[in-house]
C-alpha cells in the first residue's frame, strides 16, 4: 500500500519545513556575529549599582562578594544591593558580617523580600536604584574581574538599554556545541538590533531604558523579560562575548533537566506576554522576535511529531512487512538511523522535547518561578574556586 510510504515523506517533510526558518535566522545570526564591533573603554566610568538577588546562598556568598569586591573597577563608584528573599541558611546574616569585615569604602545595602521568587526581588530593587546604570549578577556565575568595564563602556552609546554577558563552557563539555550556537544567535541578533534572550548571571541595564515598565513577578525569566523592556522601551538589548561568565564543569549540574525545563518555561511565557514585540514598529527586531517566539512556541511541537510520525510509519512498515515492500521499512529506518547518530538532531529533539515539557507543565497549571538553589553546583563551584586560589 502506497499509504506508509506517503506517510514517512510527510513526516521528512515536516521536519524540513519545521527547521527551515531557525536555520536561516542562524545563518544569518552567524554572519552578523562575525562583524560586532567593541566599544572603546569611556574616559570617565558611570556610576553602577549592582544588584546581587539571592536566596539560600550560603555556599557561595562570601566568596561571590569577594569577587564584586575585586573587580576592576572603582569601588568609590559602586554601590551594592543584596536582596534576600526570606533565606533559611543565613545567607543574610553571612553577607552582612563579610560586608561589614571586607567592604570598606563601598556603600552597601541588604534588603529583604518576603515572597520568594527571583522577579519580585528584581521588581523591588528597580524601585531602589538610584544610579542611571545597574548590573545584576547571579551568586553562582563565576566573573572575570573586566566584567563591570566592560558592560560599562557601553553605556557611551546612548541607544544601548542592556548587555549581557555569556556563558563560556570547555570545548569537552557535552552542551558545548549547542552553547555555541546559541551564543552565536544571540550575538548575531545583538548586531542585528537586540537579542530577546539574556543572560542574568552577568548583565547591565540603564534604569531610563526601564521606565517605569517591570517585569511579570510570576514568571522566572527575569533578565528576557528586562531585555524585552528595554526593546520595547526604544533601546537596544545586546550580548557582548568579551564579558564571559563560567560554570564549573560538572555536567549533571550544568546541563541538568530541571533547571533547562525552567528557563524553557520562562522564555515561553515571555515570548507569549511579549508577542505584539512582532510589530513592523520594532525594525529587524520584529524578525528576531518572531524567529525566537516561533522557535519556543511551535517548533518543538512540529519537530517531534514530525518525528514521531517518521517512527510510525517505521512501525506500521515492519508491521505489514512484506506486502508493503522494503522501501517502507528501509526510507524511515535509514532517516530514523541518520538522526540518532547526528548530535545535531539529537540536540534539536531533546531540546523540543525540554520545551513540550515546559509547555505541558503549564498547561497543567504548574509555574517554574520559585526554585531550589543546586546545592551540587554551588559545591563544585566552591571547590572551583579554592583550587585556582
Ligand atoms: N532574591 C531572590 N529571591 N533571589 C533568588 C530567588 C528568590 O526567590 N531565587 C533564586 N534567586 C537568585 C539565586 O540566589 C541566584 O543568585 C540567582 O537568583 C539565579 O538563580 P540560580 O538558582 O542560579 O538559577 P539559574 O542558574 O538557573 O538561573 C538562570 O535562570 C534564571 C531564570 O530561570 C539565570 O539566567 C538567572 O539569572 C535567571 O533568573
Ligand atoms: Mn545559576
Amino acid at each position: 500500500m502506497e499509504v506508509s510510504e506517503a506517510t514517512w515523506l510527510f513526516g521528512v517533510m515536516l521536519a524540513f519545513a519545521a527547521v527551515t526558518p531557525p536555520a536561516l535566522h542562524y545563518l544569518k545570526a552567524k554572519t552578523l556575529a562575525a562583524t560586532q564591533q567593541f566599544p572603546e573603554d569611556p574616559p570617565n566610568l558611570p556610576k553602577l549599582t549592582i544588584l546581587l538577588p539571592v536566596r539560600n546562598e550560603s555556599i557561595v556568598i562570601r566568596d561571590k562578594l569577594d569577587e564584586i569586591l575585586g573587580m576592576e573597577y572603582p569601588l568609590s563608584r559602586v554601590s551594592l544591593l543584596v536582596v534576600d528573599s526570606s533565606s533559611t541558611d543565613q545567607t543574610e546574616s553571612l553577607a552582612r558580617e563579610h560586608l561589614e569585615k571586607n567592604a570598606e569604602g563601598v556603600s552597601w545595602k541588604i534588603e529583604n523580600a518576603e515572597r520568594l521568587g527571583k522577579s519580585i526581588a528584581v521588581n523591588m530593587a528597580l524601585d531602589a536604584i538610584e544610579t542611571e546604570i545597574f548590573v545584576m549578577m547571579d551568586a553562582d556565575a563565576m566573573l572575570q574581574p573586566s566584567s563591570l568595564r566592560l558592560l560599562a563602556r557601553w553605556f557611551q552609546d546612548p541607544m544601548i538599554g542592556a548587555v549581557c554577558g555569556q556563558l563560556n563552557l570547555p570545548h569537552e563539555s557535552p552542551r558545548h556545541p549547542y552553547r555555541s550556537r546559541f551564543n552565536t544567535l544571540r550575538v548575531g541578533e545583538s548586531v542585528n538590533d537586540s537579542t530577546p534572550i539574556f543572560e542574568g548571571s552577568i548583565c547591565a541595564f540603564r534604569m531610563s531604558a526601564i521606565g517605569h515598565s517591570r517585569i511579570d513577578s510570576g514568571n522566572n525569566a527575569d533578565d528576557s523579560q528586562l531585555a524585552m523592556v528595554v526593546r520595547r522601551n526604544g533601546f537596544r538589548a545586546i550580548m557582548d562575548p568579551e564579558i564571559k561568565f563560567f560554570e564549573p564543569n560538572s555536567e549533571k549540574s550544568t546541563g541538568k533537566r530541571s533547571r533547562r525545563v525552567r528557563r524553557a518555561q520562562g522564555l515561553s511565557r515571555a515570548f507569549w506576554a511579549n508577542r505584539n514585540l512582532r510589530s513592523k514598529r520594532y525594525g529587524a527586531y520584529a524578525s528576531v522576535f518572531s524567529s525566537q517566539l516561533y522557535f519556543h512556541l511551535i517548533f518543538p511541537w512540529l519537530f517531534s511529531v514530525s518525528v514521531a510520525i517518521i517512527c510510525l510509519s517505521f512501525i506500521c512498515g515492519i508491521l505489514e512487512f512484506p506486502e508493503n515492500g522494503w522501501h517502507t521499512v528501509f526510507f524511515p529506518g535509514a532517516i530514523l538511523v541518520m538522526g540518532s547518530a547526528s548530535g545535531t538532531c539529537r540536540g534539536i529533539l531533546d531540546g523540543s522535547l525540554v520545551l513540550i515539557q515546559s509547555h505541558l507543565l503549564l498547561l497543567t497549571g504548574r509555574r517554574l518561578h520559585i526554585w531550589e538553589p543546586d546545592a551540587e553546583m554551588r559545591l563544585a563551584i566552591r571547590r572551583n574556586r579554592r583550587e585556582s586560589g
